[in-house]
């Protein structure tokens, strides 16, 4: 499974460095090409003569290093391997990753990497908890940055336990191979996403909107892509990264939103994640509307948005072979999910509950309701639920013949 893949290993200065060699001579035993990417504080724990030794690869140090960049260069550095992994991870360099900080060889490979990207962070307990760095670590989950770890344990300061051990070796190989394992299972199959709010227009300067982060679908293209699949995602206004291997579609209205989406098709899954507007308002005003005392407030007539999942979930020419809606219910969230499924002719709907606290959290729980049934899945990140999605969207794909794309 793993032989003939090419990974680049990137490692930070943290103690955990020698446990690289461990991870490496398994990597190799597996027939997987490791190449080594060392910051200069890594070279204070492990030497590139061990690194070279046991990967029997040159060792990269200096984004200055004539001979580096003429040999290979840091751009084909980070685009060659499949897999790109920082082990250790330091609070520092997860800072310089989130901030996209490229002083060194090691963080401009990582800026300038279009490969998937694994860390496994390794600190001492209190940086690890420190807001800096957990905000630092959300913002990388978010752009699709797959962390394995830290474990908890015994520190290397004397007397101390806490969270920051880096994952052993061993477990770390047992998270690539299932990476490898679902890699392509999508590839040949074509995703359409919509993610984030619509911002329909009061005049040139007011919108309606809905409350949505956009978090939890850009999480779910990044997951479909990642899986292999061609994704069009169609976003409205968020403040979110584009996810790695993704084409994005701006729009703003969701009429534009739902005229995106077609022409995205032929697709073989949609998940419609995205919060639409469900009116608008029918005469949006050219120019901006002036506070008139003796006129009064304005009032608005809204007319109704199309509806996007039920448009594709009832098309009859071009269809997708799944189609996934998203459902933020509040009260009895499995019951509604199950009548919204029916009425809008979509095969599953993603429930979850937003009676408290969802907008633009980093967790999710939720309900995956199916014509079989429903799954309640425990609380999980929302990259862990766009993860588990795009699996269960693999599965069910399955023996289902690819969309022709003419
Ligand atoms: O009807 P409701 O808005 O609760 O349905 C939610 C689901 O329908 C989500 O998947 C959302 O993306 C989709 N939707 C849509 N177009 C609309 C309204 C909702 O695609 N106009």
């Amino acid at each position: 499974m793993l032989e003939g893949k090419r990974l680049l290993l990137i490692i930070s200065g943290g103690i955990a460095a020698y446990k690289c060699l461990d991870l490496i001579r398994r990597l190799r035993e597996r027939g997987v090409h490791v190449r080594c990417a060392l910051t200069r504080a890594g070279e204070s724990f492990v030497t590139p003569l061990s690194l070279a030794t046991v990967s029997g690869e040159k060792v990269f140090r200096d984004l200055f290093s004539l001979t580096d960049e003429s040999e290979i260069g840091h751009i084909r550095l980070a685009r060659e391997p499949d897999l790109v992994l920082v082990a250790p991870a330091t609070a520092n360099i997860l800072a310089k990753m989130a901030a996209g900080i490229a002083d060194d060889l090691a963080t401009a490979v990582l800026l300038a990497t279009d490969r998937p990207v694994m860390a496994a962070p390794a600190m001492n307990g209190r940086m690890w908890e420190h807001p800096a760095t957990q905000a630092n670590v959300a913002r990388l989950a978010g752009r699709g940055v797959h962390l394995i770890g830290p474990e908890e344990g015994e520190m290397a300061e004397a007397d101390e336990w806490g969270t920051g051990r880096m994952t052993e070796p061993a477990d770390i190989l047992a998270v690539i191979e299932t990476f490898f394992a679902g890699a392509g299972r999508l590839h040949g199959r074509r995703a359409i996403v919509t993610s984030g709010p619509t911002y329909e227009a009061i005049d040139p300067v007011r919108y309606i909107a809905n409350r949505s982060s956009g978090k939890q679908g850009h999480a779910i293209a990044g997951a479909l892509a990642r899986l292999g699949a061609e994704t069009t995602l169609v976003s409205g206004p968020t403040h979110l990264p584009d996810p790695v291997g993704v084409r994005v579609v701006n729009v703003e209205e969701a009429r534009d939103m739902l005229s995106a989406c077609k022409t995205a098709l032929p697709a073989d899954v949609a998940v419609l994640a995205a919060a639409v507007a469900d009116w608008r308002v029918a005469k949006p005003a050219k120019h901006k509307i002036k506070k008139d005392a003796a006129a009064g407030a304005p009032v608005l007539k809204l007319i109704e948005n199309p509806d996007i999942l039920a448009s594709l979930s009832t098309a009859t020419a071009g269809r997708p072979a799944l189609v996934v809606g998203f459902a933020a219910e509040t009260g009895t969230v499995v019951e509604r999910a199950k009548r919204k499924r029916l009425a809008k002719g979509c095969d599953w709907i993603v429930a979850n509950d937003v009676s408290s606290g969802v907008f633009g959290a980093e967790t999710n729980t939720v309900h995956l309701v199916t014509a079989a049934g429903v799954e309640d899945w425990p609380p999980m990140t929302k990259s862990a639920v766009a993860q588990r999605l795009a699996d269960r969207i693999a599965d069910a794909l399955e023996g289902v013949p690819a969309t022709p794309t003419s």
